[in-house]
């Protein structure tokens, strides 16, 4: 009998990153961290992910954390594990684009500090929003990822991704990734994209989803039969629900086959049992609440992601409009399309969510129109895959011609005016960065920090840090 040809799958481990961005809003402290690196670096995986996405913002506004601190204290740990981050293109790690010198510095700040592997992607899957990032990447000796945005919807046709995935490949990027945030990839579809795309480039394939439909498992397995080279796991603690598939499940699944990773399932289970007490506090404390956990076959009626729909909730609660959560659901779609039907993540989904809650709240569509949706509908945030309701566009900027070039072609350099703005707090060149992200939020961090440093009143210091959820 001819042997099988042995094609291991890999795996990116999520649960210091999206794991418990995606169950606890990304409350995870560096503490709680750290004590069971040491295990986690002897189990094989492909990588960690464990920076990036929300827990930059995180670190600094929740957590009083200063995220490069947590970046290096990873980086000695992890001694044979490549370190992951998610980055959002010209985005950054924040909600709007920023100038590519602000861009190419923080890629080389994360690399320098220990970052190996960046996965960038483009919230409207504009590929000219990604190309300093990667450029920078490369630049840097890191390995750059690129991420397609999944979404449904006319546009999105497995011409649209084979397009796509090949002009990622001749960008340069050195692996392509399906970025499925709301969990929308169903299983056979798994197998026509993936075996689409691995038709269409040369470059490996991994495949990033979330459980929240409740799919998730049996779409990686047809995606490693169709192929895929990597997909995204999390420690069954923090698995499962808005989260990924569990990572002791999918290794078991693939045991005995040609996929076989070959991890040790008792070493995974005494990681396992290190974080199990930690989902238990969480539960316990409400941080993590049972509605992330289960199935929520919603996300696929709807096509919104799970960290949307929950801050649609909470937005709605906030305004004492919880009976309108239905109503603004449907409404979720109408704007996508209004606005060019772009994939719904960070920023594009708290852009079309705002403005679908708005138009339901005052009840006229359009009647208040957010800044961030009139900017996407001039094309600050780039181009979207279809054109946006030209009624609506004129609504939003009147007569003003929007912006077809790369958007961020039209921003000055920033850095230096950052740095001079910032002068006063800086005590390493990461501080800049910092607040070119999050001014304010940096700003009160610095404070906080200073305070530390010093040991002025404490019991203040202490207070003030009462007022951050924790
Ligand atoms: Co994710």
């Amino acid at each position: 009998m001819a042997e099988i040809e042995k094609k291991p799958v890999k795996i990116v481990e999520t649960v210091l990153r999206d794991a418990h961005q995606s169950l606890i809003a990304t409350r995870m402290t560096t503490d709680e961290m750290l004590p069971i690196v040491d295990k986690m670096d002897k189990v094989g995986y492909h990588a960690v992910e464990c920076w990036g996405g929300a827990t930059f913002d995180s670190c600094l506004r929740f957590l009083k954390e200063d995220p490069w601190e947590r970046l290096r204290k990873l980086r000695d740990g992890f001694k044979n594990t490549k370190l992951q981050m998610l980055f959002r293109g010209q985005n950054i790690l924040g909600y709007k684009p920023y100038p590519d010198d602000v861009v190419e510095y923080f890629v080389q700040k994360s690399i320098a500090n220990g970052i190996d592997i960046i996965r960038i992607f483009d919230c409207l899957n504009d590929l000219r929003n990604l190309e300093t990032a990667v450029n920078a990447t490369k630049k840097e000796g890191g390995h750059a990822q690129v991420a397609l945005s999944y979404t449904i919807g006319d546009a999105y046709n497995l011409d649209y991704w084979k397009k796509t995935a090949k002009q990622i490949e001749q960008m340069g990027a050195d692996s392509l990734c399906i970025k499925d945030m709301a969990g929308l990839l169903v299983p056979y579809e798994a197998t026509r994209l993936v075996t689409a795309l691995k038709e269409s480039t040369h470059i490996p394939v991994e495949l990033h989803t979330h459980y929240t439909s409740g799919v998730g498992g049996m779409t990686y397995l047809k995606a490693v039969e169709a192929g895929v080279d990597i997909i995204d796991t999390a420690m069954s603690p923090f698995a499962m629900g808005t989260s990924q598939p569990a990572t002791e499940v999918m290794v078991e699944t693939f045991r005995g086959t040609p996929y076989d990773t070959g991890f040790d399932q008792k070493l995974l289970g005494e990681i396992a049992d290190y974080f199990r007490p930690i989902r238990e506090k969480d539960l316990e404390n409400g941080l993590m609440s049972p509605k992330v956990l289960g199935v929520n076959i919603k996300t696929l009626m709807y096509q919104v992601p799970g960290g949307m729909l929950s801050n649609l909730v909470s937005q709605l609660e906030q305004q004492g409009a919880s009976d309108k959560f239905y109503e603004v659901l449907e409404e979720v779609p109408r704007v996508r399309k209004d606005f060019g039907e772009p994939p719904l993540v960070t920023p594009s989904s708290q852009i079309v969510g705002t403005q679908a809650v708005l138009n339901v709240l005052t009840g006229e569509r359009y009647k208040m129109i957010t800044n961030e949706s009139r900017a996407l509908l001039r094309g600050e945030y780039g181009q979207t895959v279809k054109p946006v309701n030209p009624e609506v566009q004129k609504k939003a900027i009147g007569e003003e011609e929007p912006i077809t070039c790369r958007p961020a072609d039209l921003l000055e350099p920033g850095l230096e005016k950052i740095e001079a703005e910032m002068s006063q707090w800086k005590e390493q060149d990461e501080d800049v960065l910092t607040y070119a992200l999050f001014p304010q939020v940096a700003t009160e961090f610095f404070k906080y920090r200073a305070a530390q440093e010093n040991k002025i009143d404490p019991a203040k210091a202490d207070e003030e840090n009462k007022s951050y959820p924790v």
